[in-house]
């Protein structure tokens, strides 16, 4: 179901004291709205979150999973171990894990397939890198991004998907896609799902937009029509920023 959504990625920022006094704050200026609001602390702070927000407005996602069930995969995490601690949203596919750790639209597939078949939520990322703009190839990219994650999903899984379309060269870097350059890749992107898809499965997803999002340019980014909030990054770890985005979606 097509919602507001304002999700805090907090990347690997804040150790489990610092996580308690974000989420503190969080909740006490947590102002009333419509929108659906996700933080995603680092995993070793997954389930003293989970416990904090119990009874909280704010949901939990985990930034990323492994898509095997269990085994022999030092360093990973299941879709089991995070539904055992009540997180059942998890963020695939982000920039950072593409570029740094090598994950390929193929690897990104089974991770989205195992979350799905484990009745979890996915946020999917998904974007093109300056290069790849500068050369017009951006609306190509972000289609096989789609089309490799995503188009051999069944048509029920969409409503367990949200999408966040995320610049690389707006990720951290201060620079922020305009408002029309979000409305015009959020626009090309509900056009792709129609043709893989259907209207109606194009018109029900959420599509956030990620990159350099702040008090500053939220409610002007929140506005068009075919972005239906925003994945935050370096202002999801200051409480009251974080709270200025939320008020302007
Ligand atoms: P910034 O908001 O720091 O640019 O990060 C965006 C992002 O990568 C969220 O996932």
């Amino acid at each position: 179901m097509r919602s507001k959504i304002v999700a805090g990625n907090w990347k690997m920022n804040k150790n489990l004291s610092e996580t308690q006094v974000l989420l503190e704050e969080l909740s006490e200026k947590l102002p009333s709205t419509e929108a659906e609001v996700i933080v995603a602390p680092t995993f070793v702070n997954l389930a003293d979150t989970a416990r904090m927000l119990k009874s909280s407005k704010i949901k939990v996602a985990a930034q990323n999973m492994h898509f095997a069930e269990s085994g022999a995969y030092t360093g990973e995490i299941s879709a089991d171990m995070l539904l055992n601690i009540n997180v059942e949203l998890v963020i695939i596919g982000h920039s950072e894990r593409r570029a740094y750790f090598g994950e390929t639209d193929e690897f990104l597939s089974k991770k989205v397939k195992a979350a799905l078949a484990n009745n979890m939520r996915v946020i999917f990322c998904f974007g093109e890198e300056l290069e790849e703009r500068k050369a017009g190839n951006h609306f190509k990219v972000v289609e096989s991004q789609l089309k490799n994650g995503l188009f051999d999903l069944p048509a029920e899984a969409w409503q367990h998907l949200v999408l966040a379309y995320e610049p690389v060269w707006a990720i951290g870097t201060g620079e922020t896609a305009s408002p029309e350059q979000a409305q015009e890749m959020h626009a090309f992107i509900r056009k792709t799902i129609t043709e893989a898809y259907d209207a109606s499965i194009a018109d029900e997803v959420s599509i956030l937009y990620g990159g350099s999002v702040k008090p500053s340019n939220a409610r002007e980014i929140f506005s068009k029509p075919d972005v239906d909030g925003g994945l935050i990054g370096g202002a999801a770890l200051v409480a009251d920023d974080f709270i200025d985005i939320i008020r302007a979606s």
